[in-house]
């Protein structure tokens, strides 16, 4: 009673900070849009009180008589989370607390009182991509996506959103959306679907209880495919963040996506080293890209043709078509176009140039280089960053190669000959002017 008292006095849990990532860490991997277990999806608010079979998971002012606290006490059995260790009592008060108070949704009060990130030093940069005009950069930083104007010195937009990290970055073939997938380490992965024009979010979709990785958009904008760290790969709508399936064939993280030219399919990359094709529609497994040779990390395709150059830990990148010729054989590898020379280090980023010609390898080596698509030979070197490389984009007129990654810094290339164009730290330091 003395602690329950304690407790009282404190401010009450927020929905937000304290309720909805117990709730994304330990239920909604079952009480989701795609799967929800009893008729229940825990994934939003909204949904947790419209309720499953026995009706709303939580009844204001109510904690003892709410299905969520019973089902959590095992007062109604089987005691959730279902097959897995309870949540701690502190964890269980935190929800009695919070509905007792009135189990309010205060999302939006808690974004609006956000404050917008300090940094103290440059973050790591785990993506950029230029708007399809080539007028703007769009950068991850912490919690937040930063649309770097090109042409001029304005300080950048800064779109602010829940998630700690923002691992992948995607426009739209019109510019006016721009995909991002990322999450909170160890608490939830998200997709968040910006307009990056007002800086306003449209709408965003949390998923399993970690980071999310390479998020693709499909080049009729339709649909985003994302991988996740339980193997798993979710593809959502576009135009609702719902997410419509989720494909469990992979045997390891699945680190990358990306769509075919007609967007029917898509390609899926995992440390399992293989590369996935699945049917955009159904989710159905068409079959492997590839031979498996190593660990997987990046994909890119050509811009239209579908061709993909993939590349991992065996620090070769390998070129393969998506249809072959002739029906496969065991051990076929017909579909390899071109195995490029090995790099300095394993490869993490990739990216074809929309004029089709060229292919930019980043990973281990703080040195990008620069491929000829069509012979496979090396056309650049860009040197500059002092660590290794997690992001590489041509620009839309390919005259450009901007990259990042563990320096922090942005440096943009010039794609003739590698030479340094221009580098900035693309965020705000504390205490610089
Ligand atoms: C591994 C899957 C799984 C996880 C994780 C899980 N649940 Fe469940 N949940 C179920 C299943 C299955 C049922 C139906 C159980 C039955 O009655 O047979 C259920 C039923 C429920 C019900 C009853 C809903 C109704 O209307 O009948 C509640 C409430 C509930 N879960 C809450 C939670 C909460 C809260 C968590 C997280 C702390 C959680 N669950 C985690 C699978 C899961």
């Amino acid at each position: 009673m003395f602690l329950a008292s304690l407790l009282f006095l404190a401010a009450a849990p927020s929905y937000q900070t304290d309720i909805q990532p117990l709730l994304q860490k330990h239920c909604t991997g079952c009480h989701q849009p795609a799967s929800k277990a009893a008729g229940l999806d825990l994934s939003t608010h909204a949904d947790a009180t419209k309720g499953g079979r026995l009706g709303a998971a939580w009844i204001a002012g109510q904690p003892e008589d709410s299905i969520v606290v019973q089902y959590l006490v095992a007062a109604k059995q089987p005691r959730m989370p279902l097959g897995r260790p309870s949540l701690s009592e502190p964890e269980i008060n935190l929800f009695r607390e919070w509905i007792r108070a009135g189990a309010k949704d205060d999302t939006a009060a808690v974004a609006e009182v956000n404050k917008p990130t300090v940094y103290l030093q440059p973050p790591v940069i785990n993506s950029l991509r230029f708007s399809p005009d080539g007028k703007h950069l769009a950068v991850s930083g912490n919690r937040e996506i930063l649309i770097h104007a090109l042409d001029d010195k304005t300080p950048p937009l800064r779109l602010q959103g829940k998630a700690e990290r923002i691992l992948s970055l995607a426009y739209s073939k019109d510019g006016k959306l721009l995909i991002a997938g990322g999450g909170t380490p160890a608490r939830f992965g998200e997709v968040q679907v910006w307009d990056p024009i007002a800086g306003k979010m449209l709408r965003n979709a949390t998923l399993t209880s970690d980071t999310v990785f390479g998020a693709s958009l499909a080049p009729d904008s339709s649909r985003i495919a994302v991988g996740a760290a339980d193997n798993t790969v979710h593809v959502f709508d576009t135009a609702s963040a719902k997410e419509l399936y989720k494909i469990g064939n992979h045997e390891d993280w699945v680190l990358s996506t990306i769509f075919g030219v007609d967007s029917k399919r898509f390609v899926s990359i995992s440390r399992d080293r293989s590369a996935k094709i699945n049917d955009a529609a159904s989710g159905a497994f068409l079959e492997n890209a590839n031979q498996l040779k190593t660990e997987l990390y990046a994909v890119a395709r050509h811009p239209a043709k579908d061709i993909i150059v993939i590349g991992g830990e065996d620090r070769y990148p390998y070129v393969y078509l998506l249809d072959r010729a002739r029906s496969m054989k065991i051990a076929d590898d017909s579909t390899l176009v071109r195995r490029i020379e090995r790099q300095d280090g394993p490869i993490t980023a990739l990216d074809w140039s929309a004029d089709a010609k060229l292919i930019a390898i980043g990973g281990g080596s703080p040195t990008v280089t620069l491929y000829d698509a069509e012979t496979g030979k090396l056309a650049a070197r860009c040197s500059g960053h002092s660590a290794g490389i997690y992001t590489v984009a041509f620009s839309p007129d390919s005259k450009t190669l901007a990259t990042g990654g563990f320096d922090g810094k942005v440096r943009l290339y010039s794609t003739r000959d590698g030479s340094l164009i221009r580098e900035f730290i693309p965020v705000p330091l504390a205490g610089a002017k």
